[in-house]
This record gives C-alpha cells, sequence and structure tokens, in this order.
C-alpha cells in the first residue's frame, strides 16, 4: 500500500512523476483513491474541475447565508428586553459574520476571490438559504431561530465536518461549535418565554407556528428533485441526503418540542414504529422555489440592506489595503 506521502505527492500536480504535463488519469486515480479512503483533499492538489465548482458553489452559498443571517436577528439587538438578552444577541450576531470570514477563506483556497464571490451575491448569481427571507416579527422570533434555525444548521453541518475538502472540513469544527451555543440560547430564551404569562406563551408559540416550514425547507429540496445530492455524496462533500437530515432534525425537535411545552405546526407529526421515525406532513415546495427565486417576504430588502452595507464598507476595504500595502513597503525598506 502506498504511504500517505507517496500518494500526496501523486495527487500533487506540481510533482508529477513523469516531470511533463499532470497526467489528469493518473490524478483522477489517485484523486478517486483518496475519496474512497476518506483522507482530506487539500488546496494544492490536484481535483476534478466540477468537484471544485461544486465546492465554490456551496461553500459560497454557505458564506453568503451566514452574512444575510445577520440582518434578521441584528433587527432586535436594539430591543432586547435585557441588558443580557441583548449581550447574548450581539454575541450570537458577531458569530455569524465570523463564520461567513472562516467560509469565504475557505473558498478562497480553491482559486477564487472574496470580491468575486461577493459581486456574485449582489448580483443574484450565487444565492443564499432560503430561510433568511422571513421577517422576524416579535422577540421570540428571536428564540425560534436560535433553537430551530440554528439546530437545522448544525444538524446539516456536523456532518460537513467530515467533508472530503480539508478547509471546509475544518471551518466546520469551530462554526458547529459556536451554532450549538446559538441553538441552546434559542431554546432557553422560549423556555423563559414559554412558561413566562398566557401572552409570553403565545408569542412564543406563534413564533414556532411560523418558522417550523421554514426551517425544514432548510434542507433543500426532495432528494428525487435535489441535482447535486447524488455526485456531492459520491465525492463526500455531503454526507447525507437532504431528507436524511431533514427527517433527522424533525425527530430531534419533536421531544424537544414537548420540553418547552410548545406545538409543532403539524397535525400530520406522529410516531411511525415500523420506521422508527416521526411522519410530518407535505412540504409546501411551490413556497420553497419561490422565495429561492427570489419572491420570498423579505428577499428584496435582505438585498438592499447587504448592498448597502457593502458600498459603506468600501472606506474600511481601502483603508485595510492602504495599510497592507505601506506595512509591505515598510518592511520591504527595512530590508534594503
Ligand atoms: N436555500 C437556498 N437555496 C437552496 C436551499 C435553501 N435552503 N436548498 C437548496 N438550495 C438550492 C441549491 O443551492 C441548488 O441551487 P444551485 O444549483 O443554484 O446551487 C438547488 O437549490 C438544488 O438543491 P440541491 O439539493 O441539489 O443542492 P445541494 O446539494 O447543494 O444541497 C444544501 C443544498 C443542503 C443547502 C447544501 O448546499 C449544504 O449543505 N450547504 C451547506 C450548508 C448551508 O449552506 N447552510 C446555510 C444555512 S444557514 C446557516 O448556516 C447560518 C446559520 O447561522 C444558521
Amino acid at each position: 500500500m502506498a504511504t500517505a506521502a507517496a500518494q500526496h505527492t501523486a495527487r500533487t500536480p506540481a510533482h508529477d512523476a513523469r516531470g511533463g504535463a499532470p497526467d489528469t488519469d493518473a490524478h483522477q486515480r489517485a484523486f478517486d483513491a483518496a475519496i474512497a479512503a476518506d483522507e482530506r483533499i487539500e488546496p494544492r492538489d490536484w481535483m476534478p474541475d466540477a468537484y471544485r465548482a461544486t465546492l465554490i458553489r456551496q461553500i459560497a452559498q454557505h458564506a453568503h447565508s451566514e452574512i444575510i443571517g445577520m440582518q434578521p436577528e441584528a433587527n432586535w439587538i436594539t430591543r432586547a428586553p435585557s441588558l443580557r438578552r441583548k449581550a447574548i444577541l450581539m454575541a450570537k450576531v458577531q458569530d455569524e459574520a465570523g463564520h461567513g470570514l472562516y467560509l469565504y477563506s475557505a473558498a478562497e483556497t480553491l482559486g477564487v476571490s472574496r470580491d468575486e464571490l461577493l459581486d456574485k451575491l449582489h448580483s443574484g448569481r450565487q444565492k443564499y438559504s432560503s430561510i433568511f427571507n422571513y421577517p422576524t416579527l416579535t422577540w421570540a422570533d428571536v428564540g425560534a431561530i436560535g433553537w430551530l434555525v440554528d439546530g437545522a444548521a448544525i444538524t446539516n453541518q456536523v456532518p460537513l465536518c467530515r467533508c472530503s475538502y480539508g478547509p471546509y472540513a475544518r471551518a466546520m469544527v469551530r462554526i458547529c461549535k459556536e451554532e450549538s451555543f446559538h441553538q441552546r440560547q434559542g431554546y432557553e430564551l422560549l423556555l423563559a418565554l414559554s412558561r413566562g404569562t398566557p401572552e409570553q406563551h403565545a408569542m412564543a408559540q406563534d413564533a414556532v407556528n411560523r418558522w417550523w416550514w421554514p426551517s425544514l425547507m432548510m434542507f433543500g429540496p426532495p432528494d428525487d428533485e435535489s441535482e447535486h445530492s447524488a455526485q456531492s455524496m459520491a465525492w463526500k462533500i455531503k454526507r447525507h441526503s437532504n431528507d436524511e437530515l431533514r427527517q433527522r432534525f424533525v425527530d430531534i425537535c419533536v421531544p424537544q418540542a414537548e420540553s418547552l411545552g410548545l406545538t409543532l405546526p403539524d397535525p400530520d407529526l406522529k410516531w411511525n414504529e415500523e420506521r422508527g421515525h416521526y411522519d410530518f406532513g407535505p412540504i409546501d415546495w411551490d413556497e420553497f422555489w419561490q422565495v429561492i427565486k427570489g419572491n420570498g417576504p423579505c428577499n428584496e430588502q435582505r438585498m438592499a440592506q447587504r448592498r448597502r452595507a457593502h458600498d459603506e464598507g468600501a472606506w474600511v476595504r481601502e483603508a485595510a489595503a492602504a495599510y497592507a500595502a505601506k506595512h509591505t513597503h515598510d518592511k520591504e525598506a527595512r530590508r534594503g
């Protein structure tokens, strides 16, 4: 069996054994062997163009979701009901910005620039998660987002810690730890409301009613309509299908809703002894595709705010670039 170092050499075009033009067949075989052996693909390894393109698409969409996802919750920072709640919410929204940064950095290792990715987001050529096109109408929505949206994100993202592409998998480890804190704070917030006055309980229930179905849509279309799942799973980018993860999430949420004293808004939700899972009612896929096409309740608002924030941040980017250039110039001058 080849050693890890020898395998790495075969996967790295700069070390082509024949010293000439890269032998794509040999590289493809080495890539396939690495995937089969559950090894990580690293930025300098040879990889098929389609694998690179799929990763850029998914990581970019993920990064965009993190930074657009700051908006619905930031809406409540100034109106948080206590200093403690405000501090927690501010930390959470900052974490999402950090997740965006790790993910844009992971995408950059594939040869795209952050400017290019942001440009694609701003011009509508790359997507962000459907979930962030819904409004946050009450304080309880902050709890529902933490419990359900971050809970769905964790269910989807823990398997991504084992993604075949090294930089993405490593970024996900830290992101998942922080998402767990986000999920817990949402659960704790909803529990406080659920055990509060009848009005607070009703507010928590209303938020759960509105966020439940969009949270199930976060996992993507059903498997038979998921364009990329089969190939992404063969490449071990995705480890489970959209429907598998959605089912896992439903199974986790039902007992948690009971502990919260809240009801999930689905009359068809019931335990299926034979399957060993909860059955649930039909998802409105028409709504999902409408939201993705830009016709959700907040699509226009989210994109307008994102473009405005980008334009207003131009001076910060210019100052950072000028500082970096000066730093490099001074360093070179010192070296003589
Ligand atoms: N919102 C928007 N677009 C979605 C979507 C959703 N919820 N689910 C699927 N899509 C899009 C896909 O991107 C694809 O469009 P494209 O070809 O233009 O990229 C199309 O619908 C078909 O879907 P597929 O199932 O074929 O796509 P994937 O195989 O890529 O699976 C996915 C979709 C499960 C979302 C997968 O990309 C994934 O796991 N991504 C990483 C996780 C991620 O992006 N999460 C964002 C959630 S929010 C978040 O993490 C922030 C946190 O703070 C809550």
